[in-house]
Order: structure tokens, then C-alpha cells, then sequence
């Protein structure tokens, strides 16, 4: 059967386990697996990329495939052919699909109409690839998952809702700290809930020093995303102000918290430079981990294809 990755809970939690455990033999040996030999994979971006895109193209090649970058005004679909024809026109050529876009739909069209795999790379719902390489990351940091408690502030976003989905999956135990008007939807806080194992566990609060207690790690994200309309800026800024990820939030956490950044940041507005920047910044393995945790992915649904 082809397996996909849209939103992380097609994955078991064993499966999950057995992904970062193959991900971190990949960062040892990056050269260590050929599962892509003589395939190509359709990279489709319809919104603007830099560690998605570069993790992504760079990963299918350690595999030894090929990976074909297209623009999303490159292709048909910018001029109206369906998710659909496009799936089974590019299920011909490629033995997987990885796409980044606006609306969910299409991607769970072209992943229900296609023969190959197809990758979430990022929707306005969900985030899924990110996820996977936050939980790597957490898994370096601090060994076993399970128990981890991880306190994400701010916009209650596609990068809050799949850290919530895998996380909980994993056993960490994901507190989201938002305005009530920025909440997280009920419906994927419930895909959230309905996955946890262990002492995983999807909660939302509006009190981030609250949330930021006890916890192993902060996260955050930027406060306005693509595609959101421009308009709204201003009353986010308003709304998340007291949501900043800054050193008075980090010394609520544990002592050996760590902060994290899905990235693109603005310091000075979601969180502050000294804590980007600080010894207790992981951003930068994270970045890093996207390509290790994307490589375990493609090899898995590669697997099974
Ligand atoms: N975090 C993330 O998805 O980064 P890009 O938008 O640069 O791909």
C-alpha cells in the first residue's frame, strides 16, 4: 500500500521511534543508504523555502536519486489543472511527490489520486517534516522522548498543530501557550490526542509562564506566516506580545531547557536575540536535523511504496 506523510498520524508511534532512530544512523553516515538509486522525486514549492527546499533537494541526492525542483507557476496546476490529473500525469515519471502549499486539500487530493508517495512539505494546517526533525533534535538533547515536556508559544499555527500530532505520538507532553483567538484548532488538537502514547499528552493554555514551567524545551514561531493576510499583521503583533520567547519566559523552564525555532526568526519580535543566539539555542540543529529526519522519511515511504 502507499504510505504518505500529510499530517504525521499515518506514522505508529513505533514507526515514529524507528524513523529518528534511523534518522540519527543517517547524520553518523549520511552516505549510508542508496534508497532512492535511479528514482526521482517532484519537489513541488508553491511558497517560498530555504531549509525545506535546499534539506529536501540535498537529501533525495545523498539517497542517490534525483530530486526535480519545480516552482508551483512552473507547473499546470498554476493554471488550473486539477491536484488530481497532476498526481497521476507525475505518478508516471517520479517515485515521489514532496509539496509545499497553501491550502491542505490538494495535497490529500494528490496524495488520494497518485500511485507514489506523497509528502506534506508544509500547508497553512499542518508541518509535519518540521516536526520530525524538532523531535530528533529533543531525542539529542535529552535521550528517551517519552515524558519530555515541550511548551510552544505564540501563534497557535501549522508548526504548533504537528509538534502537538508527533509530539504527543512520541510521548512528549505539548503545551501550546496562545491567545484563545490564535488557538489551535479543536479538531487537531483531538488527531493530537486521539495519537498520544506514553506520557504524551496536547494541551492549550493562554498562560505561557504557565506552560513554560518544568518544560524541557520553548519553541516558538514567527508571529505572521505565509500567506496570511498582510492586514493582520498589526493585531497579531498586539496579541502576541506577551508570548515572546525571551530570557524571563526561558528561566521559568528547567535549567537545562533548550529553545527552539522551526526558522525562518525575527529577533526582537517572537524571540529575543540573546536567546537565539544564546547556549541554550538548538535552532541551529534543528535546521540541520530537517534533512537527517526527511532522509529516514523518504526511506521509509519508499519502503512500503
Ligand atoms: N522551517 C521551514 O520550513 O523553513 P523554510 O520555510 O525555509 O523551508
Amino acid at each position: 500500500m502507499t504510505r504518505h506523510l500529510l499530517t504525521g498520524a499515518e506514522l505508529t508511534a513505533d514507526e515514529l521511534a524507528g524513523l529518528l532512530d534511523r534518522a540519527a544512523e543517517l547524520e553518523a553516515d549520511r552516505h549510508a543508504s542508496e534508497a532512492l538509486a535511479g528514482r526521482s522525486v517532484a519537489l513541488v514549492f508553491e511558497k517560498p523555502s530555504t531549509r525545506t527546499r535546499v534539506s529536501f533537494e540535498v537529501g533525495v541526492s545523498e539517497l542517490g536519486g534525483t530530486p526535480v525542483v519545480l516552482r508551483g507557476d512552473e507547473l499546470q496546476l498554476s493554471r488550473g489543472e486539477s491536484p488530481r490529473d497532476t498526481a497521476r500525469v507525475l505518478s508516471r515519471y517520479v517515485a515521489m511527490i514532496g509539496i509545499r502549499t497553501g491550502d491542505h486539500g490538494p495535497v490529500e487530493e494528490l496524495a488520494a489520486h497518485g500511485d507514489v508517495p506523497v509528502i506534506n512539505m508544509l500547508t497553512r494546517d499542518h508541518h509535519p517534516c518540521q516536526a520530525l526533525a524538532d523531535l530528533l533534535t529533543l531525542r539529542e538533547r535529552f535521550g528517551d522522548l517519552d515524558g519530555l515536556r515541550l511548551a510552544y508559544v505564540g501563534d497557535g499555527n501549522n508548526v504548533a498543530v504537528s509538534l502537538m500530532v508527533l509530539g504527543a505520538k512520541a510521548g512528549v507532553d505539548v503545551v501550546v501557550a496562545c491567545p484563545a483567538e490564535l488557538a489551535p484548532p479543536e479538531a487537531a488538537v483531538e488527531l493530537a490526542r486521539a495519537g498520544a502514547t506514553g506520557r504524551g499528552a496536547a494541551t492549550v493554555t493562554d498562560d505561557p509562564r504557565a506552560a513554560a514551567a518544568g518544560a524541557h524545551a520553548l519553541y516558538t514561531d514567527v508571529w505572521v506566516s505565509m500567506g496570511d493576510d498582510p492586514s493582520v499583521a498589526a493585531g497579531r503583533r498586539a496579541a502576541l506580545g506577551g508570548y515572546r520567547l525571551d530570557e524571563e519566559l526561558l528561566a521559568a523552564a528547567r535549567d537545562d531547557a533548550i529553545a527552539l525555532h522551526c526558522l525562518p526568526a525575527h529577533p526582537g519580535e517572537e524571540i529575543s536575540e540573546g536567546v537565539l543566539y544564546g547556549p541554550r539555542s538548538a535552532v541551529w540543529d534543528q535546521a540541520e536535523n530537517r534533512l537527517h529526519a526527511q532522509k529516514a522519511l523518504m526511506e521509509l515511504l519508499i519502503s512500503g511504496a
